[in-house]
């Protein structure tokens, strides 16, 4: 018996000894301390010794157990170092390596352009507000100088939500009014109003049901036309460059008197002629005028004491020409792809 388990042992140790990796070692240990290994086997005979014999071969099966297990053991910690070794340098990780871009968005072209605008504005001193999109006839026609049944109303295919009274303002000129209104009659005003407005124009390259307007109002005592012109030559000059020209052609709107069409220079051909200013070397960007002495006085305030200037802007007109993009219905479409191509250090 004694030379049994010594011939198990070192049969065993052999065994252990010339294992080349973690699953042999670990089929050995199941092979040999399992239930149905040789170790097993020999603790059955222990029932057929007597008492004596049984207390010295049961020492000897719990040393051989013992002596085995901690030999398996060692193997295995061996055999699950090295692996962890090897897996660990074929998963190596490149940290030189650039990492994986995560895309991001960019901010919007058109907020982008009418928030130059309103720091433009902001740095002369001017308010920006707001005013409803959901309009009353009287603020977007009426106390503009526009009466029902004015032939400029038709120019202005206007959304009517309820009657003929409450509608999606065609304009944001009716904040104008607004504006005037709080102003009580007696304290200068100086704002700009970017906002959306809306038309029942039938979508197309140049045309869109929705579309933003910048408003601009200035209100105070000996404004005039000079002062409009001073103003605009700067804001252009800051759009569109420093050697940007500004001229005013005549024109004609109700809520203002008299009343101009704005042109800048055309940065892109510097006055020969090209198809952004269709050959002409000039590009309109905002109608404008002095405030109808109609206007002030529906807002309460003095046309003898008073006078100002107003400007509208069509926003995306001013990123089209900035951004050279063809058709206003990019900015509505969100299409992601036409998005990223817009020079993005212009725009992050
Ligand atoms: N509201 C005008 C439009 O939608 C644009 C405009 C023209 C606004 C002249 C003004 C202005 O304030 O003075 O066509």
């Amino acid at each position: 018996m004694q030379e049994k388990v010594e011939n198990l042992l070192k049969e065993a140790v052999d065994k252990i000894e010339t294992a080349q990796n973690l699953k042999e070692i670990n089929d050995l240990k199941v092979l040999y301390l399992g239930k149905k290994g040789p170790v097993s086997e020999l603790t059955t005979h222990l029932k057929e010794l007597s008492n004596e014999e049984k207390k010295e071969f049961g020492k000897i099966l719990n040393d051989l157990k013992t002596e085995l297990s901690t030999k398996f053991e060692e193997k295995i910690a061996y055999y699950t170092n090295l692996e962890l070794q090897k897996k660990l340098a074929s998963e190596q990780i490149d940290v030189t390596l650039p990492g994986m871009k995560i895309p991001t968005g960019v901010p919007n072209i058109l907020e982008k352009v009418i928030e130059e605008v309103e720091s433009v504005f902001m740095s002369m001193g001017y308010d920006v507000v707001d005013g409803p999109e959901i309009e009353e006839d009287r603020y977007n026609f009426e106390l503009l100088n526009i009466p029902k049944g004015h032939p400029a109303r038709d120019a202005q295919d206007t959304f009517y939500l309820s009657g003929e009274e409450i509608l999606l303002r065609s304009q944001t000129s009716p904040v104008q009014i607004r504006t005037m209104m709080e102003g009580g009659g007696n304290t200068p005003v100086r704002m700009i109003c970017p906002g959306k407005t809306y038309r029942r124009d039938a979508d197309d390259a140049t045309h869109s049901h929705q579309f933003m307007q910048i408003e601009g109002l200035l209100v105070d005592k000996n404004i005039s036309l000079s002062d409009l012109k001073g103003t605009f030559d700067v804001i252009a000059k800051k759009l569109f460059g420093s050697d940007c020209e500004t001229r005013f052609r005549p024109s004609y709107y109700q809520f203002t008197e008299p009343s101009v069409e704005t042109d800048i220079s055309c940065f892109a051909c510097k006055g020969s002629g090209c198809s952004i200013c269709k050959n002409t070397g000039w590009i309109t960007v905002s109608g404008a005028g002095m405030v109808h002495p109609n206007v002030l006085k529906n807002c309460g305030y003095d046309p003898n004491v008073w006078s100002g200037f107003a400007f509208g802007f069509g926003a995306e007109r001013l990123a089209m020409l900035k951004y050279g993009i063809s058709d206003i219905r990019t900015f509505y479409q969100m299409d992601l792809r036409e998005i990223s191509t817009f020079d993005r250090k212009d725009v992050e």
